[in-house]
C-alpha cells in the first residue's frame, strides 16, 4: 500500500476497472491525445469539480458584467460556458480540433456570449486585449510556459486579471498514464513567482477543488489550485 504523499494520495483500493486510465504507455501529441477524449471529456465529475473551480474563481475575482475573457485551452468549454452568464463575452481556445468542435456544439446552445476559436498561445498574444484570462489544468500540458505567460501577461488590459487552475506537483506521475510528456503538476510557489516578475499584482492562491485518478488499482486525491492576480490599472 503506498504512503500518504503530496503528489495525490490514495484514496482506497479497488479493482482493475480503472484500466482505461493506465493504458497511455506510449507519447502521444497532445492534440491528437484530446481529440480522442473529446466526445467522452464532460463526465458528471468534471461536470461537479469544474462547477467548484467556477465558485473559487467567483469568489476571488472581481467579475464584471463589462468584462471580455478569453479561455486558454478551454477543452469543450465547460468553465468558459459556466462563467459566461457573469461577463459579456468568452472567447473559449484551444489546440485539439475535437475539443473545438464540442466546444462549438455547446457556444451554438448559448446566448451569443461564447465564440471558439483554434489558438495557440505559447505562439501568439491575442490582437485584442481582454480582461481576464483562464486556464484550467492546461499548464501542465504546456512546454513552453514561460512563452504562454508572456503572452497572457500580453493579452490583458490594464488592470486584467488572470485565474489559473491547475495540478498540485505530482513528482511520482499519478495523475497521467506513463507515457506523459507534460509537467508533473506545477508548483503554486513558482508560478507566483512568475506572474510577480510579470508584474502582477494581489497573487494569490488557494485550493480550489480535488480529482480522484485511479492508478494501478490505487485510487489517489489530487488537490488542484487557483492562482489569480491582476495588472496595475
Ligand atoms: C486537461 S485538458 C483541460 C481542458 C479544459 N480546460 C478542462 O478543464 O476540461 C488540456 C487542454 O489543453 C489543450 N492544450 C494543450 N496545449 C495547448 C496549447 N499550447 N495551447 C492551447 N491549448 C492547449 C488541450 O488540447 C486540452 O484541451
Amino acid at each position: 500500500m503506498t504512503h500518504h504523499h503530496s503528489g495525490g494520495h490514495p484514496a482506497h483500493h479497488h479493482g482493475n476497472d480503472h484500466a482505461h486510465h493506465d493504458r497511455d504507455h506510449a507519447y502521444v501529441d497532445p492534440a491528437d491525445f484530446f481529440n480522442e477524449r473529446a466526445r467522452e471529456w464532460d463526465t458528471p465529475e468534471k461536470v461537479a469539480f469544474t462547477h467548484q473551480i467556477a465558485e473559487a474563481i467567483t469568489e476571488t475575482v472581481p467579475l464584471d458584467a463589462q468584462w471580455r475573457a478569453l479561455e486558454i485551452g478551454a477543452g469543450t468549454g465547460l468553465l468558459g460556458s459556466e462563467l459566461a452568464p457573469r461577463l459579456a463575452h468568452v472567447l473559449l481556445t484551444d489546440v485539439s480540433p475535437g475539443m473545438l468542435e464540442v466546444a462549438r456544439e455547446r457556444a451554438a446552445t448559448q446566448d451569443g456570449r461564447l465564440d471558439v476559436q483554434r489558438w495557440d498561445l505559447t505562439k501568439v498574444p491575442a490582437a485584442e486585449p481582454v480582461d481576464l484570462v483562464l486556464a484550467s489544468m492546461v499548464l501542465h500540458h504546456v512546454g513552453d510556459l514561460d512563452g504562454l505567460l508572456a503572452n497572457l501577461r500580453a493579452s490583458l488590459n490594464p488592470g486584467g486579471w488572470v485565474a489559473l487552475v491547475d495540478l498540485d506537483p505530482d513528482p511520482e506521475n499519478r495523475y497521467h498514464g506513463e507515457g506523459f510528456g507534460g509537467h508533473h503538476g506545477i508548483d503554486r510557489a513558482d508560478l507566483l513567482a512568475k506572474l510577480a516578475a510579470l508584474g502582477f499584482e494581489e497573487l494569490a492562491d488557494r485550493t480550489a477543488g480535488q480529482r480522484t485518478k485511479a492508478k494501478d488499482g490505487v485510487d489517489y486525491v489530487h488537490d488542484i489550485f487557483l492562482v489569480t492576480g491582476h495588472l496595475p490599472a
